[in-house]
């Protein structure tokens, strides 16, 4: 186990502190926060190269004082609608460091975004950028836009990724691509000055950032000619929590540092710009919970804690690892933890392999900080409180 998680005399340190001491305070299941894994993590995603821009996927964990982090370290957010452009720009992000993503946005957005002069709005579809066009034309201002693209529509790769061929998101095909191109040449607010793509997810083996970096740049490469503001190339987001892929044995660098180091294109390029969500914010936070009830089944034991699904919530990709805070000497048996939702889906951790524990126990759930608080809701049992240690 790596240091950010050890077994000390049997007992359970997180990023060096004593998860028993620290939760003696509280009687109910509690998250902790680390502000300062959140400042390591960006300081390791920054150490990619001098070209990288880190841009924070903002939908990843809601969190004023995230800002002021981001804002000391010069990284930027990726926002997806006109509410998070208001949350964020009034926790301090200044619009110029801001990249506005999304799809289908309405008008009230795109006006915020092109009237306070964002860094770039992402855009995939030529009704979306026609409603951009148009804006900017009647605000007379100069607006950067950026394509995404799904990078893979031009051969014959298609990858297994969570963004997958013909779904809502990307530039796919040559006809939509050259519509969009029409409308940047006939307006001279309108600048096209980065492509894009994210369509990984959890991602901890590089190969599908290269792969969509090396279509990419091929977009890149065709458009450059005709179009000289091209300056940026944005790979997206869908890294694992980086715990995780340390734990593996890789490191941000040896899954994106060929890309970070390709000479020519980076010459080339103002900023190679990533979207970390769940690799920056996921393992600052960790759970702690009690054990309510045990049922004993013939192969494995179901532990009840009292840290919810409707705060840990059980979507596609989320992974809630599990682990006593106090290793007992008992036997080992196959442990399964669930909250007291009545639901098929309210399952937590699955298939651990744990010395067996009883009630009122502790255990702590890694993992809880990418998509739990934003997707919370008041469903069964109350919200935990968050704590900054
Ligand atoms: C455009 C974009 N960038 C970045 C992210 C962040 O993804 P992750 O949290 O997997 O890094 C997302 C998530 O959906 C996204 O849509």
């Amino acid at each position: 186990m790596p240091d950010y998680l050890k077994y000390k005399d049997s007992r359970l340190f997180w990023l060096g502190q004593d998860m028993l001491e620290k939760s003696k305070k509280y009687n109910s299941s509690v998250i902790f926060f680390s502000k300062k894994r959140f400042f390591d993590n960006l300081q390791n995603a920054f150490s990619l190269g001098k070209k990288i821009q880190v841009h924070y996927a903002w939908k990843a964990h809601y969190r004023n004082d995230l800002i002021d982090i981001l804002n000391k370290m010069s990284a930027g957010v990726e926002i997806m609608s006109g509410k998070e452009f208001l949350d964020v720009t009034s926790a301090g992000m200044l619009p110029e460091n801001i990249i506005f993503n999304g799809v289908g946005r309405d008008i009230k957005a795109l006006h915020l975004a092109i009237k306070s002069g964002v860094k770039a709005i992402v855009v995939d579809n030529i009704t979306e950028l026609d409603k951009i066009s148009k804006e900017c034309m009647a605000l007379q201002k100069n607006t950067r836009v950026f394509f995404r693209f799904y990078p893979f529509w031009n051969n014959h790769f298609r990858p297994t990724s969570f963004i997958k061929f013909e779904y809502k998101l990307g530039i796919q095909n040559k006809e939509e691509l050259n519509e969009m191109l029409k409308i940047v040449y006939s307006n001279r607010f309108l600048e096209l000055s980065g492509l894009s793509f994210h369509f990984a997810v959890r991602n901890s083996d590089g190969f599908l950032h290269k792969a969509g970096f090396d279509n990419i740049t091929y977009f890149y490469r065709n458009l450059r000619n005709d179009f000289k503001t091209l300056k940026y190339i944005s790979i997206g987001g869908g890294l694992d929590s980086r715990y995780l892929i340390e734990r593996k044995g890789f490191s941000i660098r040896s899954l994106l540092g060929s890309i970070a180091e390709k000479a020519d294109i980076m010459d080339e390029l103002e900023e190679l710009i990533i979207e970390p969500g769940r690799f920056l914010i996921n393992d600052c936070f960790i759970g702690i919970s009690t054990i309510n009830s045990v049922k004993v089944l013939n192969s494995f034991n179901w532990y009840i804690i009292d840290l919810s699904t409707n705060f840990l919530v059980p979507r596609a990709n989320s992974y809630f690892e599990v682990f006593p805070i106090i290793k007992k000497e008992t036997s080992r048996k196959e442990a399964k933890f669930g909250d007291g939702i009545c639901s098929s889906s309210s399952i937590i951790g699955n298939s651990l392999f744990l010395p067996e524990m009883e009630i009122g126990d502790k255990v702590c759930i890694l993992n809880c900080g990418a998509y739990t608080q934003n997707l919370a809701s008041s469903f069964g049992f109350e919200l935990p409180e968050i704590i900054e240690i």
